[in-house]
């Protein structure tokens, strides 16, 4: 212990010299600084005004080497009147502070005198070790000095007069000069020791003391009031704060109960203190209840949890929590339990009370902040209850059909011991019930009673005296006269009832059947329909309760909203009825396609086998949807699609063909697969002009004279045309241009006549003209028709008589065919004699020109069908062999000329 006491005393003695070192030892009453005898440098004075100096002087003579004060200041006034600021100037670094100055004023008559100046306590400048002494002149420099020495160093500037007391001038940046010293020196003293005036003291507080509450405010002093004090609160407390400048102590937290010591200590320039403790008392207020003591009663009946007091207690301090809890319970029971945070009472669901038994409970409640706590008495009180009782109940009565809306029926009475006010409810047997219990206990309807079918109800009806609910018991209402609803027997049925569509109009459906006891009632049976449709094509007697088709609309499936339409029916005897329902389903039925026509008309031509005739513009309905159609017709000269209705031929027809019709009616049929419907169709088939009229040969011949007679006919040059009618009229013209007149002309039937004399023609002549036959579509057949006027016009006409053989029949024909040639060649050379002779050429180039035409004749084969005789007149050692040709492979024709 005392080793450890040796060493406190030792560390301590070493801090307090650490201090002692930086602001130097403490200065001693009487010493000095600077010049010893002021006077003595008197010699010059400055001459600059407004001249601030600073004496940074090697020797350190104007350097405080302690820690004081200055209590006189003693310089020599030069010459000059007007203020001396004495300064103390603190450097540190390459900062210089202005600690503190004292003026003195040199006025008239003190100049050039020593003057010593003594400063009270209170303006005493605080000098550390260090510190400078430093002069300024506001106006005239006062301070005199000597030159003299080799350094005494000292820096002269007008530009630090302004710097107020704590700021800063920086002396380095004014130039040092030498070789001056100043006639200025301070006298220095020891300081007072500093005080915490108001301590020890004790601040008295309750724990509701708001945070930041001013808890003291500290007073330090210090007879040198330049003295720079320095307090502090040497305790560590998280609940105070103290504030060095102001000296106010304040609460951070809330204040803690009990007693707190605070120490505080104040510490003056240069290092002298003083302590003192503060003692901070708190009292804590304790929380109060509010609300007890308090009474309840409670019924001894009670069975659900019940909540018998909130406890109001609250602390002022709003830090402090309070809670409150059931301390005791006389006599000991568990009954009781607090709940949630506002100290509720309460009574445990089923908690047997019995007033016979304890009739009365106390309960000490206890709350607390946790550091004082207070209790209260909460009496519960256990009451007898007695549940009310029916005096008329079970009961029953009787009662009419006829009653109406609010006929007093019944009146329950009941009684309670504890004479109650009585309420009573009810429920009933039946869901619609028209009958109501009013508090008064009486039974009324609430409707009129013929409406309703049921013959009695039970009304169960209970009595509740605000405490406890008692019953049900049975009243019993029998409606002696009931009226029974009429019920449907025949519904619902297990299946639906099938109608087919088009079913006729007015057919019965379904019979409904129903009975009532009430045999005198009328009934009246409706219906309604689903979709509602249903109705246009049903009807409902009211009476007999038939469902029939209707009597004016017919059923068609496929408009139907649906096939299946329920009716609803419904049996009423004017206050009661009954419904049911059934389902009709409509049944689709095949129906035939229609035509729309008995008659339909189709215009085509002739022609070959599977040639189109066209379509008749059929127009067949067929009320079944997706329904198909399939043609067919009974004629047999005529095919017809069966899906498109085209018509075509079946064979090759021609009604160039005698006895072809070329009008046709047929019947005509579609099917949809199943059934069938026919219509007529009228065909009517053109005639075309399919054959060309031709020529029986490919040339004529014939002979005349010169002299000829006009409109004799020298010979026929008629054709033939396969059409019959229009298409087979045919006409003739010739071609007579190269004669240079017309001369000749055919008759209609084909006669070649003279038309024109011909005595401008010579004897030996022969003249050759083109024949065309045209019908009367204009198809066209030719001929050369060859006139021939002989030299002599002796030779006697010759008519031969027509024969008929076949070439190979007779043996003469080589014999003549080998005749012909020479007799050909012969006319050849006569010709072309003729033409030399008289210059016509003409002729030889129509010849020619025939010959050319038909070079291949010759090489095509025979078919040799018939002779036919020409008449010949003259020429008789001439034969003639001619044949014509027809366009195809019609059959050659060779006419024979007999001699
Ligand atoms: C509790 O009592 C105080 C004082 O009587 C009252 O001001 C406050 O409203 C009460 N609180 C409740 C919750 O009743
Ligand atoms: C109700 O009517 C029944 C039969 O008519 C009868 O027996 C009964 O006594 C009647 N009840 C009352 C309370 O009148
Ligand atoms: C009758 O009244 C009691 C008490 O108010 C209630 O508990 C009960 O549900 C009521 N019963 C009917 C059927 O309204
Ligand atoms: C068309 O049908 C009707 C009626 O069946 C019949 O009398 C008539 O002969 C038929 N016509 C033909 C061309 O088959």
């Amino acid at each position: 212990m005392c080793k450890f006491k040796f060493w406190m005393l030792a560390f301590s003695t070493f801090v307090a010299l650490c201090i002692t070192l930086s602001k130097g030892a403490t200065c001693k009453d009487g010493d000095h600084i600077g010049e010893g005898d002021p006077k003595s440098k008197n010699k010059e004075v400055d001459t600059t005004n407004g001249l601030s100096i600073y004496f940074d002087r090697s020797d350190d003579k104007m350097k405080f080497d302690c820690c004081g004060f200055v209590k006189e200041w003693e310089f020599y006034a030069k010459s000059n009147v007007g203020t001396v600021h004495f300064q103390v100037w603190r450097p540190s670094g390459s900062t210089y502070t202005l600690v503190g100055e004292n003026q003195y004023t040199v006025t008239s008559g003190n100049e050039n005198a020593e003057i010593r100046i003594s400063i009270t306590t209170a303006e005493r400048i605080n000098v550390q070790n260090g510190d400078i002494i430093g002069i300024y002149q506001p106006v005239l420099p006062i301070v005199s000095y000597k030159n003299e020495g080799s350094n005494n160093q000292y820096r002269q500037t007008t530009a630090a007069g302004t710097t107020p007391v704590g700021g800063a001038f920086d002396w380095s940046t004014v130039t040092q000069s030498t070789k001056r010293k100043y006639a200025i020196r301070a006298d220095v003293t020891n300081g007072n020791n500093p005080s915490i005036t108001n301590l020890a003291a004790t601040a008295t507080f309750t724990d509701d003391t708001v945070i930041g509450t001013l808890i003291f405010t500290l007073a330090v002093s210090d007879a040198d009031s330049l003295d720079p004090l320095t307090t502090a609160m040497t305790t560590t407390s998280s609940q105070f704060t103290f504030d060095s400048s102001t000296l106010k102590v304040t609460s951070t937290a809330q204040l803690p109960a009990g007693t707190t010591p605070l120490n505080f200590q104040v510490t003056d320039g240069c290092g002298n203190t003083d302590t003192g403790t503060l003692t901070v008392v708190v009292t804590n207020i304790p929380p109060v209840i509010h609300n007890l003591p308090y009474n309840v009663n409670v019924k001894e009946d009670q069975t659900a949890e019940l909540e018998l007091y909130v406890i109001n207690a609250t602390d002022s301090s709003q830090y402090d929590t309070v809670t409150c809890s059931i301390q005791s319970v006389s006599p000991a029971t568990s009954i009781f339990f607090t709940k949630n945070s506002l100290y509720g009472i309460y009574l445990q669901a089923f908690p047997s009370l019995s007033y016979d038994t304890v009739n009365a409970y106390v309960l000490t409640i206890a709350c607390t902040d946790s550091k004082d706590t207070v209790t209260g008495t909460f009496n519960v009180y256990i009451t007898r209850n007695n549940a009310p009782v029916f005096t008329n109940l079970q009961a029953s009565v009787n009662v009419t059909a006829s009653y109406t809306t609010g006929t007093s029926i019944y009146t329950v009475t009941s009684s309670d011991a504890e004479g109650d006010q009585l309420y009573y409810n009810m429920t009933c047997s039946s869901v619609t019930c028209p009958f109501a219990i009013y508090h008064s206990g009486e039974v009324r309807s609430t409707d009129n009673l013929q409406g309703y079918t049921q013959a009695g109800y039970d009304l169960y009806i209970y009595v509740y005296d605000g405490k406890t609910l008692v019953g049900p018991k049975t009243l019993t209402i029998v409606v002696t006269d009931i009226n029974t609803a009429p019920t449907i027997t025949n519904l619902p049925l297990a299946s639906a009832v099938s109608v087919p569509e088009n079913s006729a109009l007015g057919v019965s459906v379904f019979q409904l059947s129903f009975s009532d006891l009430d045999t005198t009632d009328t009934h009246v049976v409706t219906a309604t329909y689903t979709p509602s449709s249903g109705g246009t094509i049903f009807t409902m007697d009211t009476t007999s309760g038939l469902i029939s088709t209707s009597s004016t609309t017919n059923i068609n499936y496929e408009v139907l909203a649906s096939p299946s339409i329920v009716v609803n029916v419904h049996v009423s005897d004017g206050f009661a009825s009954a419904t049911s329902s059934l389902t009709i389903t409509v049944l689709d039925i095949n129906e035939a396609p229609v035509f729309g026509k008995t008659l339909y008309h189709l215009t085509g031509s002739e022609g070959s086998a599977g040639s189109s005739v066209g379509t008749p513009a059929f127009d067949v309905a067929d009320p079944d949807t997706g329904a198909t159609q399939t043609y067919g017709i009974d004629c047999p000269e005529f095919n017809i699609n069966s899906n498109t209705a085209a018509v075509t031929l079946a064979a090759d027809y021609d009604l160039d063909v005698s006895g072809s019709l070329s009008v046709i009616t047929c019947n005509v049929s579609v099917t949809d697969g199943e059934l069938t419907a026919t219509s007529a169709l009228k065909i009517t088939l053109n005639d075309v002009n399919d054959n060309t009229p031709a020529f029986s040969q490919p040339s004529y011949t014939f002979y005349t004279q010169s002299n000829e007679a006009v409109g004799t006919v020298l010979g026929s040059i008629a054709a033939s045309d396969a059409d019959i009618g229009a298409f087979g009229t045919i006409s003739y013209t010739l071609d007579q241009v190269s004669l240079g007149n017309e001369y000749f002309g055919a008759q209609s039937n084909g006669d070649f006549f003279v038309k024109a004399g011909l005595t401008s023609f010579s004897n030996g002549q022969t003249l050759s003209i083109t024949a065309t036959v045209t019908d009367s579509a204009g198809l066209s057949d030719t001929a050369t028709v060859t006139i021939v006027i002989p030299l002599s016009t002796t030779a006697a006409t010759t008519t031969t008589t027509d024969r008929y053989m076949t070439f190979v029949d007779d043996p003469r024909n080589i014999a003549w065919v080998c005749a012909a040639i020479v007799v050909l060649v012969g006319i050849v050379i006569l010709m072309i004699y003729q033409s030399f002779r008289f210059g016509d050429f003409t002729r030889i180039g129509n010849w020619c020109q025939r010959v050319s035409t038909k070079p291949s004749e010759p090489k095509k084969p025979y078919r040799m069908s018939t002779y036919r005789t020409q008449k010949v007149r003259d020429i008789p050692e001439t034969r003639y062999n001619r044949h014509s040709v027809n366009s195809g492979w019609k059959p050659w024709r060779t006419g024979i000329v007999e001699l």
